[in-house]
């Protein structure tokens, strides 16, 4: 099959498949931007060069076990970015930059706490000014947290990314998940409160992310031209039935991935059901700072991978208050047969979903897909030929915008793909993960397109 005027081998029986392969890039506005996603401690290696201090992650990788405030600013770091910028333009490659992206530096942790202190709002607006300053007259858009629920959830109600506080065992740890836990099942050894803390990390981002597009709007916009907005981790919710109780169940799981986020930015508040289930360990905003959050979402980053059913679940008698059980919902994966050759859970349809769902319910943001991919699993022995092949992988992009492209022309305000990520790199707490449309062979880091890059690249011309 041709796909974006390159050939390549699949599995052609299945005909919407072969309808949705037909994408093409002029089927997309001209100005829509494609691109493909990385962090920095996931891609860059490097933990202890440059004058780079350690993050809670390197904390737990056990790479770097001292940490401190170094006081001022790294010119070295700074250097570093400056010529990365400076390449990536020089090659005709818009950066998209992520200002805090899973790294709390420990030496905030060890000083007040981390996002669980106010101080972080304070700390993480100096810190993306003097960004701006450095950075904005090539940078014009900026993402100021990645993925808020995931980084409040994990790192505050389950422990198992840093800081691993939580008051209750982990339901992940309990059943068996891959992913390596702070401590096996059991209070985590770092203390901490299940109950509160995930929605006062939150509430601190809140307001962190809220102060910064005001500093920029205020100080910056006018001369630099950029604009300012978050990433945001969400699937589609799909009824497990047409009950009003799963109907309830998928709303309320909006609500907690995504409103918990988008209600304050767009309307000033957290949503309803929230605030009924989590009553008083739900912080409040006070009227300066509604004052503040209003008209502060900014642009709107996307992490889609995958959609779930939900279904209505009370949660069980006697049990501890918690974010998972106050949503009183669980969720079933969809299946989709349709991804060639690997068994998982994608659904691109639910993209689709997702977005014109956005757009109904928070008065259509301008949106980027900013993070959408699936990893490689193949036995690492295979020969590099047979570890370049990735045809499933082109069949996942092409589906997702295939979607995509559907959103848009029902209306909804996206501006851009990327694909994650642009490397093989280190998945969280689970080690090295080739989920790169590009190869990377770990015994000495040398890179090798994947099948993928070379179908991207074709595509984009044709
Ligand atoms: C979302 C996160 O932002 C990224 O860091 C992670 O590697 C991917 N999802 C894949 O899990």
């Amino acid at each position: 099959v041709t796909v974006g005027g390159f050939n390549f081998q699949l599995n052609l029986s299945n005909p919407k498949l072969v309808e949705e392969l037909k994408i093409k890039r002029s089927d997309f506005p001209s100005d829509f931007m494609f691109g493909a996603a990385t962090s920095a401690a996931q891609s860059e290696g490097s933990a202890k060069e440059g004058g780079r201090g350690p993050s809670g992650w390197d904390h737990r990788m056990e790479t770097l076990p001292e940490g401190s405030l170094s006081g001022g600013i790294n010119q070295e770091g700074i250097d570093h970015y400056n010529s990365l910028i400076d390449e990536l333009i020089k090659n005709g490659i818009t950066p998209f930059v992520t200002i805090y992206h899973f790294d709390m530096p420990l030496a905030l942790e060890e000083k007040y706490g981390g996002l669980l202190n106010r101080s972080f709002v304070n700390d993480f607006k100096d810190y993306s000014e003097l960004l701006f300053k450095k950075f904005g007259d090539r940078v014009k858009h900026w993402f100021t947290i990645n993925e808020p629920n995931i980084l409040a959830q994990y790192g505050y109600e389950l422990g198992i990314s840093p800081p691993g506080r939580c008051s209750l065992p982990s339901t992940l740890c309990a059943l068996g998940s891959p992913v390596k836990c702070f401590e096996t099942v059991g209070p985590c050894k770092f203390g901490g409160n299940s109950s509160t803390e995930p929605y006062v990390a939150a509430h601190n981002i809140i307001l962190a992310h809220a102060t910064v597009v005001k500093l920029y709007k205020e100080k910056y916009q006018e001369q630099q031209k950029g604009e300012v907005g978050i990433v945001l981790a969400s699937q589609y919710f799909l009824p497990y039935t047409q009950s009003e109780e799963d109907k309830a169940a998928a709303g309320r799981l909006f609500d907690f991935y995504l409103g918990w986020f988008m209600g304050p930015l767009v309307f000033g508040d957290y949503p309803q059901s929230m605030k009924e289930r989590v009553k008083d360990r739900l912080p409040t905003f006070s009227a300066e700072e509604k004052v503040l959050l209003n008209g502060s979402l900014g642009l709107v980053g996307i992490n889609y991978y995958t959609s779930t059913y939900a279904k209505h679940k009370a949660p069980p008698p006697g049990e501890a208050l918690r974010y998972s059980f106050d949503q009183w919902a669980e969720t079933i994966a969809i299946q989709d047969e349709e991804i060639l050759g690997v068994t998982n859970s994608h659904w691109p349809e639910g993209l689709q979903r997702l977005l014109e769902y956005v757009k109904d319910k928070y008065q259509n943001p301008k949106l980027y897909i900013s993070e959408n991919g699936l990893s490689d699993h193949k036995d690492n022995d295979s020969p590099l030929e047979v570890l370049l092949e990735d045809p499933y992988r082109i069949s996942f992009v092409t589906r997702h915008l295939y979607r995509i492209n559907k959103a848009i022309k029902n209306g909804v305000n996206v501006k851009g793909y990327f694909c994650w990520a642009l490397f093989d790199d280190i998945e969280w707490g689970m080690g090295f993960n080739r989920v790169g449309i590009y190869f990377v062979d770990f015994s000495n880091y040398t890179r090798y397109p994947k099948l993928s890059v070379k179908w991207f690249r074709a595509f984009l011309q044709g």
